[in-house]
Order: structure tokens, then sequence, then C-alpha cells
């Protein structure tokens, strides 16, 4: 396994190994890898000749007051992982390589970043799409893997794709759980062991709507209830924002659907939590 730092020696290996007829699958990450990272890279591993993970704690998707400066980073541990999932080439740039002074490009996406996290993190998605599109770049990705646990991040991706007729597949993957429901995130490890135990609210939540959903409750408005309500039982609980929407606009609906993203944003104490779920689909 290579480790790369130098975006134009990535970049230029990246070259000559497509001009020897490689493919290239990439998974970017911004490190402190667990089993959903793992699961992007063992699927990946099947996708290319070659595959690269990316590590880089994006400045530019960060807002003031977030979590930037503190956010986890573990090197040697996820080499370990990349090692044992199969990664070829781990990519980690430095911040002042990816921004040099005088850049000042960047990649929008319109209407899919307006709802859910798009409003309650301003400019987070269009730090999401520019970080993205440069790696796309410098690695040459033919497939990229993201996690369905950034739901809305994925559409974002796809749409940038295929607007800017990036010649690359965007593959969205599931997501992936501890044994008790929560889905795995860096940020679980900001979590004191109480908020842990209340974080269980966003997974139950979801599993409390499918239910109701499966018995054939078709509101929008009800279903919805159903959600407030099992994150009103946790007290460490405050939503940021819980919301029915078409899965592919993202669009508000009043009846929901297979095929509904159930999608919510909640903080314990300090660290705030995303999760969602389709409608008519596993947890
Ligand atoms: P990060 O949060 O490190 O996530 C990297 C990838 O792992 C994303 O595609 C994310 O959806 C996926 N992932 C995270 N938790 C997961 C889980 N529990 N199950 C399945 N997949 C999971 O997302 C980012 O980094 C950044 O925004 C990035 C795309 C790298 C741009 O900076």
């Amino acid at each position: 396994m290579n480790i790369i730092s130098n975006i134009e020696e990535m970049q230029q290996t990246a070259l000559s190994l497509k001009r020897q007829g490689k493919t290239v699958a990439f998974v970017p990450t911004m490190g402190y890898l667990h089993e959903g990272h793992a699961s992007l890279l063992r699927e990946g591993r099947k996708r290319g000749d070659i595959l690269v993970l990316s590590i880089f704690v994006n400045p530019i998707q960060f807002g003031k007051n977030e979590d930037l400066d503190s956010y986890p980073r573990d090197r040697e541990r996820d080499c370990r992982t990349a090692e044992a999932c199969g990664v070829d080439i781990v990519f980690t740039p430095d911040s002042a390589a990816m921004y040099p002074p005088g850049f000042q490009t960047g990649v929008t996406v319109r209407e899919l970043t307006l709802p859910l996290c798009g409003a309650s993190r301003p400019g987070h998605f269009d730090g999401v799409a520019t970080v993205v599109a440069k790696l796309f770049s410098i690695v040459q990705a033919d497939v990229a893997l993201f996690g369905r646990k950034d739901y809305q991040q994925l559409a974002v991706i796809r749409r940038m794709a295929a607007d800017l007729n990036l010649p690359v597949q965007v593959l969205g993957m599931p997501i992936i759980r501890e044994a008790d429901g929560l889905a795995m995130s860096s940020r679980n490890s900001y979590l004191s062991p109480a908020e842990r135990q209340g974080a269980l609210c966003l997974s139950r939540a979801l599993v409390r709507v499918k239910e109701r959903y499966a018995a054939g409750e078709r509101s929008a408005d009800t279903l919805k209830d159903v959600a407030l309500a099992a994150i009103a039982q946790e007290p460490l609980a405050t939503i940021d924002y819980l919301e029915l929407r078409d899965g592919a606009t993202l669009e508000p609906l009043q009846t929901a659907d297979n095929g509904t993203i159930l999608a919510l944003a909640v903080k314990l104490g300090q660290t705030r939590l995303i999760d969602n779920t389709l409608l008519g689909e596993e947890l």
C-alpha cells in the first residue's frame, strides 16, 4: 500500500495507471475509519483494478462554529484498516496544497442543497461538492463509493457528476449500524456514555415510523409525529430537523410512499448526528 500526500504525484500516478488500462475505484473520507467506511472499501476493492482511499478533513465544508479542529484523527489506525481492506493508495493531501492562496473556484448544486442538512449547515454542500470534484480529478476516479448514511450528500454528488458530465460512476451503499441500531459515524466518538445511550433515539424513531408505514399509515404529518414523539422521549436529544421528503428530488410531500426518505438530524449535547431511512426498505 502506497501513501501519497503530494497532489501532483497522486494525479500523475493515477494518469499513468489509466494509460496502462487500469480502472480506479475511489472512496473519499475524512478518516477515523469505522465499519461504514470499511464496507465502502471492500465493495470498492471489487469495482476497480486500483483502490484509492482519500483521507482529508476538508476545512471548507465546516461552518465557523463546527468541529473542524476537534474532528477525530488517527492516521495509523486508518492505515491498518485501509491495508486490511485491500487499499492500494491512501491519498492524504494537506489543506494548504488543496486550497492554496488565490483559490477561488467552487461547485454549487442548487435546489438539492437547500433543505435538510443544507438548511442547518449553510455552505456545507458547496464545500463537499467542491472537494469531491477536485478529488475525482486528482485520483481520476472511474467509480466512486458513498454511504447512504449521508443521503443528501450522495444525492448532491450524483447530481454534480451528471450535471458536469464527470466520467465517474457514483455508487450508493447501505448504512452500517452498531448492533443496537446506532448508525456508525466518526462523530460517535464525541458522545459521553449517557449521550451514546440517548443516541439510540434516532434509529428508534426510524423503526417506529417504518412500523406505522408497514401497518398502512401514509400521512406524512402523522408519520412525522410518530418520529417526533420517539425523539421527545429522550431528554438529552434536541431535534435539528426531522422530515419526510421525496427520496429522489428531496421535495416535501403530503403522502408517503415507497422511496420516501425520512431524514433527521439530532443533537446529543454538542454532538450533531444524522440518520435516515427509505420507507419500504429495510433499516
Ligand atoms: P466521512 O464522514 O468520513 O464519510 C466518508 C464516506 O463514508 C461517506 O460516503 C459516508 O456516507 C460514508 N459513511 C459514513 N458512515 C457510514 C455508515 N455508517 N454506513 C455507510 N457509509 C458510511 O462524508 C464525508 O466523509 C465527506 O463529506 C467527504 C465525502 C469525504 C468530502 O469531504
